[in-house]
């Protein structure tokens, strides 16, 4: 058997964990051979291939990126885009695909399925925002760059007595701030699920430096004021999915603190630092094991799942069940960290 394999969507660390995974079992248990797509699904769009062996594998384990390369192709918005994809398949002998992406690209995985394709699909996002999964790999790298930022930046916002914003990524889903805002200690936690208003955002800022203590503010890139209106930047720029391009609620809500409160406010932005680098030991363990249930699954001709982690388990799940809807933080959940504000 010929497989496919793809990495799809904004990168994260332990991609290259699922392919090696994937490829090390495929061959010395399965036998199969293997055919590595480029960049996501422009891959098999204009039959992008580059050799994928045991001997590419080597060494990748630790590395984050992907071997593979990645973009956020959308094959549904280019006229005849399945079927050259089929086409391309085709002609390169290739039996089935593993698909490894978050919503984006598990998104067309799942259409391309109900179109006859032979894919299964890996989850992966620093956002953690897919359902069907507990966790994603990515994630737990990303919460860890964000509190050891948060953690260093207490200590020089305690010098200044300064006001520190911490912009971290999540477009729609305040995961990564809401664990890495509750381990790094954060004056308050801004998630895209809880519109925020910025008189209580002040007043709790002014009651972090009643007790002597420098606030920390952490912030979603996809977090909103209350009120509606607008503190996000927004290039314009939209991608194949239809996503605009976040950024710059850091900076914003810095300023306004700062206007509001008369104390000094400063931002900083993780930005792509959350998706760069060396996995997590943890990150290391999911994606393997995520790699190895995925080649399994075309082994049996399981087609048209992706793996999930249920507690210590990696079970698989419908494509359409992964993808149909996103997982948000819980009002419960945020209350929970509501408790340390301030
Ligand atoms: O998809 C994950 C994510 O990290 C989002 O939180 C963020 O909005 C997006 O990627 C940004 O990715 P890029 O800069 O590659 O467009």
């Amino acid at each position: 058997m010929r497989v496919g394999v793809l990495t799809g969507g904004g990168d994260c660390p332990g991609l290259n964990a699922v392919i090696r995974a994937v490829v090390r079992k495929g061959v010395t248990v399965h036998g199969f051979e293997f055919v590595g797509y480029r960049d996501g699904w422009k891959g098999p769009l204009e039959g992008l291939t580059m050799p994928l062996g045991v001997e590419q594998c080597r060494g990748i384990l630790p590395r984050g990126g992907t071997i593979l390369g990645s973009s956020r192709t959308n094959p549904f918005k280019v006229d005849g885009g399945v079927e050259r994809i089929k086409d391309n398949l085709a002609a390169a002998g290739v039996d089935a695909l593993i698909a490894i992406g978050g919503e984006d690209t598990l998104g067309v995985a799942t259409q391309l399925a109900d179109l006859g394709v032979d894919v299964v699909g890996v989850p992966k996002t620093i956002d953690n925002d897919l359902s069907g999964t507990d966790f994603t790999f990515g994630f737990d790298t990303a919460v860890n760059i964000a509190t050891d930022a948060i953690d260093r930046l207490h200590t020089t916002a305690e010098s200044h007595h300064r006001v520190l914003v911490v912009e971290v990524m999540g477009r729609h889903a305040g995961w990564i701030a809401l664990h890495a805002g509750i381990a790094g200690g954060a004056s308050a936690v801004l998630i895209p699920e809880q519109p925020f208003d910025i008189d209580k955002v002040c007043a709790l800022v002014e009651a972090r430096f009643q007790t002597q203590y420098s606030p920390i503010i952490v912030v979603s890139e996809g977090a909103v004021p209350v009120d509606g209106g607008d503190m996000t930047l927004v290039s314009g720029e939209v991608d194949a999915f239809g996503h605009v391009r976040l950024g710059g609620i850091g900076d914003r809500l810095a300023s306004e603190i700062e206007h509001r409160t008369g104390k000094e406010a400063r931002a900083v932005v993780l930005g792509h630092v959350q998706r760069g680098g060396t996995p997590t030991a943890f990150d290391r363990w999911l994606a393997t094991r995520f790699g190895l249930q995925a080649i399994s699954a075309v082994a049996e001709g399981d087609f048209g799942t992706m793996m999930a982690l249920r507690g210590t388990r990696i079970e698989r799940v419908p494509l359409a069940e992964g993808t149909a809807q996103l997982k948000l933080v819980s009002p419960e959940e945020y209350a929970e960290a509501q408790v340390f504000f301030g």
